[in-house]
């Protein structure tokens, strides 16, 4: 079973979005499990401080690498559970729906959010976090982005979607958007009385075409809005 602990200044941010829908009913149902760990369990004085100003000068505070490092040696760090250590931060690799596959294959998820200006490079370093940006923009903190991994992750686990082979067609499962989807009513009037009928062709039974036809409208969509999508296809 996958085992989620977030080292967070803000535990109360959890669990968040993860109780809720698919993923909740998979913590319930105990087909992964979640602990907080409150990094202010392990500040440094008195007042349970994690962070102190950076060397060199500028703005905002750092949290240290030795909260960070009594934090980890607090839950079973040392244990063999097969781990991956990931530090959230908008200065990281940006996460990709291939790094969410790759995760959800380990044990172990020990996820750091930063706060503050971020976390001293020596804990990331020495104690091997993976630095993982959720997109090229900044977050007040690691929290939300924390929560968008770890749901990226669950569901891609065995028996938590109620029908996994949605897996296989959903937007970058093969570098491509998906396709777009309609439901009813099959003619839908506005509220300008105006008339919006549903593609013909899924109305047609006909399999085979429906197939060709949302395999264009793939291309079609992600060559309009994502053309980077398909020219890493022909690179890879
Ligand atoms: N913290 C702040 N911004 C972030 C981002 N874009 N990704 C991950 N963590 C963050």
């Amino acid at each position: 079973m996958l085992n989620v602990k977030i080292l967070t200044a803000y535990p109360h941010m959890f669990p968040g979005t993860l109780q809720y829908s698919v993923i909740g009913n998979a913590l319930k149902e105990k087909k992964w499990s979640l602990d907080i760990i409150n990094l202010h369990d392990y500040g440094y004085d008195q007042r349970k401080s994690i962070d102190s100003e950076p060397f060199g000068g500028g703005p905002g505070m750092i949290i240290r690498p030795d909260v960070v490092e009594k934090a980890l040696l607090s839950i079973d760090y040392q244990s063999h559970a097969v781990k991956k250590l990931i530090y959230l931060t908008p200065a990281g690799k940006i996460l990709k729906q291939s790094n969410l596959a790759e995760f959800s294959r380990f044990n172990q998820l020990i996820i750091l959010c930063g706060r503050f200006e971020g976390v001293d490079q020596r804990a990331i370093e020495i104690l091997k976090f993976s630095e993982i940006s959720i997109g090229d923009y900044v977050l007040a903190g690691g929290e939300i982005a924390a929560q968008v991994l770890v749901e990226g992750c669950i569901r891609l686990l065995p028996g938590v979607l109620g029908q996994p082979e949605s897996l296989f067609e959903e937007s970058f499962s093969n570098n491509l958007l998906e396709y777009p989807q309609y439901t009813r009513p099959q003619v839908w009037s506005d509220i300008h009385n105006e008339d919006h009928e549903v593609p013909k062709i899924l109305l047609s039974g006909h399999h085979e075409k429906i197939k060709q036809w949302r395999a264009n409208k793939s291309i079609e969509k992600t060559k309009l809005i994502r053309p980077d999508l398909l020219e890493k296809e022909k690179k890879e």
